[in-house]
């Protein structure tokens, strides 16, 4: 008979035999790395190991050994951090990109995993600024781990994630915005600062309108740089390619190749791009294009006459708008002529769009169009009123006519009840 104690043994040898005999649980899973770590107490060295079950590498049973190197079957630290076996330890900054890119610059083994996922991170970053500043051994530029972090790297596209896009400003800022930091560099630190305020920021920051572009969309992630301002109208044209397209073709094109004049950003800016005015036009107060013209160019010319155009067709739309709210508060028919009303303030904002043909002819082809729009439901709503005026004096003659009518018949009654009197009577 078999004692408690030998039972024990026995059923321990035999559950060892299943355990690291299976193919599941064979000895390349059995992970030191992780199991010394979790319990070591300084934070720097235990913190790796307790990772999110999110983090894409720990997802797909990429372990501490994979990127650091070293044996992870032994419980021996001299054996298991062992640079013999391989162990790389904690990367410099300045190796960190080859670190990362060991994987993620081999095609052949990214297709394994995930065939959508580029390879040409460290590719482009070489010749970003980050990678040039890091080659030259500086020791505060970006690196894979600056944007990514280094441990629980989330899926691109995890709302948790510092590169998911409502957050790659926070993550660009963290460097960008830091006076302090970045003072040797001599750059300005007050690009987040003013995207928060532009269009563009309120619509992404604040309506999440993924459409709208961070600083990636024209800087670049990977290859982060400078756009050249003088074309940055090619990076506008990815999402205002009718702009873009009404600019190209028009006499600034050439001026600002020639001058090297910032496109777009000559009256938008860059960072800090505001919901534009009409009084962008013109020559007033905010009008950008007097800034360059003098009055006896033909741009201050333009100027004026795109201007008055515009402010024409608001005249007009806002004159049939009126009348067709008059027209319908007197119960009339006025589908029509809201329809071309709206037509014609479509007719507005593309000429808003044309302006920057910077010609007076073809705004004005646009202009015309609305205009004419414009005055047939003016036309509409004016027949409308006419039909309810006359009705309505249509409505007052029917009444005053049996009002005549019931006086007379009155009258009649009283005449025959008074005969009537006077017969019996006599
Ligand atoms: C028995 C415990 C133990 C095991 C097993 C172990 N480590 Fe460590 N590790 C430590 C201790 C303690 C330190 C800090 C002291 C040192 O650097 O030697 C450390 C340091 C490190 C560092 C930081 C090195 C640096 O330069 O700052 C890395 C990275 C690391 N370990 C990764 C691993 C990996 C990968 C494995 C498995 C292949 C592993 N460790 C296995 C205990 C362990
Ligand atoms: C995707 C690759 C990757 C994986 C997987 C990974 N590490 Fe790291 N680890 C890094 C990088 C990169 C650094 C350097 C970070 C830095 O300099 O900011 C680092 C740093 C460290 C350090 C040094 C921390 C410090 O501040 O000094 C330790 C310790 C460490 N890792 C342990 C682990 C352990 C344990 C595991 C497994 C649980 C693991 N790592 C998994 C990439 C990885
Ligand atoms: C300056 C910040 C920054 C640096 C430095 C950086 N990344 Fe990225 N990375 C991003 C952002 C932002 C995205 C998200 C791109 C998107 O949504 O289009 C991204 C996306 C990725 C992706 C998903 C696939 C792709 O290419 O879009 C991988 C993989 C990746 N980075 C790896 C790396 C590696 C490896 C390095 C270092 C060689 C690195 N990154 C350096 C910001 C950075
Ligand atoms: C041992 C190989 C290996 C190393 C080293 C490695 N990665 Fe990865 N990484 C992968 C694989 C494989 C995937 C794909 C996971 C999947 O989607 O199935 C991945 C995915 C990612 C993703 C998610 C991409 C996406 O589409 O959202 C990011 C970001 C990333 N890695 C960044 C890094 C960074 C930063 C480093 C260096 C600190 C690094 N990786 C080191 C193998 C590696
Ligand atoms: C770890 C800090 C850090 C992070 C994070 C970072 N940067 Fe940088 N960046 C720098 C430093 C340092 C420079 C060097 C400035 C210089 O050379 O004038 C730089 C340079 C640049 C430049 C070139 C500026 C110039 O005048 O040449 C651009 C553009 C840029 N970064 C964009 C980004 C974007 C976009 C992100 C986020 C996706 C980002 N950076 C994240 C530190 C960082
Ligand atoms: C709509 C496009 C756009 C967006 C969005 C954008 N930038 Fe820029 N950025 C530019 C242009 C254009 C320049 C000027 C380039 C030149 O002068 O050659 C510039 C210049 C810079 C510079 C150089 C220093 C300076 O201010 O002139 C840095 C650094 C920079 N941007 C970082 C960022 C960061 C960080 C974000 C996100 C918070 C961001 N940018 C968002 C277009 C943009
Ligand atoms: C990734 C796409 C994208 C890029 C690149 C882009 N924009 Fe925009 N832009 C948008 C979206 C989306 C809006 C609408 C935001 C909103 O909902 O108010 C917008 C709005 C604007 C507006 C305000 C329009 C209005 O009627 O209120 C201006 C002006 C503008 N952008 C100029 C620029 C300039 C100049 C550039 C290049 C330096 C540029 N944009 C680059 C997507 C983009
Ligand atoms: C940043 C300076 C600048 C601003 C702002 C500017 N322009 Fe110009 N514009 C030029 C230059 C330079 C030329 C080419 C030289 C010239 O003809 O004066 C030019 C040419 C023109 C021409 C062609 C003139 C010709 O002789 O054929 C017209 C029309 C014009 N601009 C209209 C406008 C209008 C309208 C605005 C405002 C919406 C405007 N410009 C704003 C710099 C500017
Ligand atoms: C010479 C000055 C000037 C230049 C250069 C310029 N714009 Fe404009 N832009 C304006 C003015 C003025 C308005 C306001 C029109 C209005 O509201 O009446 C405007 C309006 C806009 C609008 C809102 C109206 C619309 O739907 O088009 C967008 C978007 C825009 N610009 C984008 C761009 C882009 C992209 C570029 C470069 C290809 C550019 N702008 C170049 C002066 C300019």
């Amino acid at each position: 008979m078999m004692d408690r104690k030998n039972f024990l043994k026995c059923s321990f040898f035999i559950l060892g035999i299943i355990y690291f005999g299976h193919p599941a649980f064979s000895a390349e899973t059995k992970d030191s790395c992780l199991e010394c770590h979790k319990g070591l107490d300084e934070k720097k060295l235990s913190e790796p190991a307790h990772f999110s079950q999110n983090d894409v590498h720990v997802k797909i049973g990429i372990s501490c050994a994979d990127c650091h190197g070293g044996d992870q079957t032994s419980d021996d630290i001299s054996v298991s951090m062992d640079t013999a076996k391989g162990f790389i330890g904690k990367p410099s900054k300045a190796e960190i990109p080859n670190f990362c890119a060991r994987c993620h610059s081999d095609s052949d083994y990214m297709k394994r995993y995930n065939p959508n996922i580029p390879t040409d991170q460290l590719s482009k970053y070489d010749v970003s600024q980050h990678g040039r500043l890091n080659a030259q051994g500086d020791k505060k530029t970006a690196v894979c781990t600056s944007c990514h972090n280094a441990h629980n790297i989330l899926d691109v596209n995890n709302p948790a994630s510092p590169t998911y896009a409502l957050n790659v400003p926070d993550t660009c800022a963290k460097c960008h915005s830091d006076k302090e930091y970045m003072k040797e560099y001599g750059i300005p630190t007050n690009q987040i600062d003013d995207y928060k305020q532009s269009v563009h920021g309120q619509a992404l920051l604040v309506k999440g309108d993924r459409s709208s572009p961070s600083c990636k969309h024209c800087h670049g992630n990977h290859d982060a740089g400078l756009p050249r301002a003088i074309y940055v109208g090619n990076i506008c044209s990815q999402c205002h390619a009718l702009t873009y397209e009404l600019f190209r073709k028009s006499p600034h094109k050439a001026a600002h190749d020639k001058l090297g004049i910032p496109e777009c950003e000559a009256c938008h800016g860059n960072h800090k791009i505001m919901k534009p005015s009409d009084d962008m036009l013109g020559t007033g107060q905010d009008a950008v294009c007097v800034k360059c013209h003098n009055s006896s160019s033909k741009g201050f010319k333009t100027a004026l006459a795109i201007k008055s155009s515009i402010e024409d067709l608001k005249i007009e739309i806002a004159q049939a708008k009126e009348l067709t709210a008059k027209a319908e508060r007197s119960g009339m028919e006025v589908e029509d002529a809201l329809f071309d009303i709206d037509e014609a303030g479509n007719s507005l904002t593309k000429a808003r769009a044309y302006i920057h043909s910077f010609s007076e002819e073809e705004v004005d082809s646009v202009v015309n169009g609305g205009k004419s729009l414009a005055k047939k439901a003016d036309e509409a709503a004016r027949k409308e009123i006419d039909n309810f005026y006359f009705r309505r004096k249509g409505y007052v003659f029917a009444i005053a006519l049996i009002f005549i009518f019931s006086l007379a018949l009155y009258a009649r009654i009283r005449i025959m009840e008074k005969n009537k009197k006077g017969g019996t009577g006599e």
